[in-house]
């Protein structure tokens, strides 16, 4: 019985420190796409990710990577493509608040920067792009199979480190916290997770498109 109270008051607490971190993150970011300079541009012939089927990665300067994400998703599943600059705002910004919310959570993901807006060379659309560190090329997926082994024990457990501290904050296991969500960095000694579509919040709405609208409400 006590250990139930202790549970139910621990998992409020959690909440609290969510939505608190979550207002800090919201009054940092961009709220329009009017807050949004136009920095790089991008070929989508140039791609650099070989995991990931709903964005493509680009190399946009030394030490830094951009996601452009170009499908949308409805929780798990496919919705649609994103095919305007206004859904693009909203899914990037999406992903872009967990991730900061997440890092000020200190769950070791991949340091955010900015997100700005980028031509695609091919059609000259305007996109929202995610601009992170590039944590390298080899993801825990390509560290199982190749010859990355020399840190192999550590990159696992700081993995499993990384997943724990983040599984904390969220109200349901994603279903893509796997080997191609994780990068193992070893000048750092530190697997970061990446990704975080799929991660869902203790206290905060599962969509962008509620997202969107939550710091009404908080
Ligand atoms: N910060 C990063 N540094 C280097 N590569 C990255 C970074 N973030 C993502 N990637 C690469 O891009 C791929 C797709 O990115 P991800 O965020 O998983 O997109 P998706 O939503 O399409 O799955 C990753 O599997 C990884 O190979
Ligand atoms: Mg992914």
């Amino acid at each position: 019985m006590i250990e139930n109270i202790r549970d139910i008051s621990s998992y409020f607490n959690v909440r609290k420190k969510v939505r608190k971190a979550y207002e800090q993150v919201i009054d940092e970011s961009p709220r329009d796409l009017n807050g949004l300079s136009e920095k790089y541009s991008f070929n989508p012939k140039d791609k650099i990710n070989v995991h990931g089927c709903f964005s493509n990665l680009y190399s946009v300067e030394k030490g830094k990577v951009g996601k452009v994400i170009y499908k949308e998703r409805n929780g798990s599943f496919f919705h649609g493509m994103v095919d305007s600059l206004e859904k693009s705002f909203d899914v990037t910004m999406y992903e872009f608040n967990k991730l900061k919310l997440a890092s000020f959570l200190d769950v070791p993901v991949s340091e955010t920067y900015e997100v700005i807006l980028a031509k695609n060379v091919l059609n000259e659309e305007l996109r929202c792009m995610l601009v992170m560190r590039d944590l390298g090329r080899v993801t825990l997926g390509e560290y199982y199979r190749e010859d990355y082994r020399g840190d192999y024990k550590l990159a696992i457990s700081s993995w499993e480190d990384a997943k724990s501290k983040l599984r904390r904050f969220l109200a349901y296991e994603p279903i893509d916290l796997n080997e191609s969500n994780a990068i193992w960095v070893p000048e750092d000694k530190q697997t970061y997770l990446i990704d975080s579509a799929f991660w869902d919040f203790k206290g905060l709405p599962k969509y962008w498109y509620d997202a969107n609208n939550f710091d009404n409400n908080i």
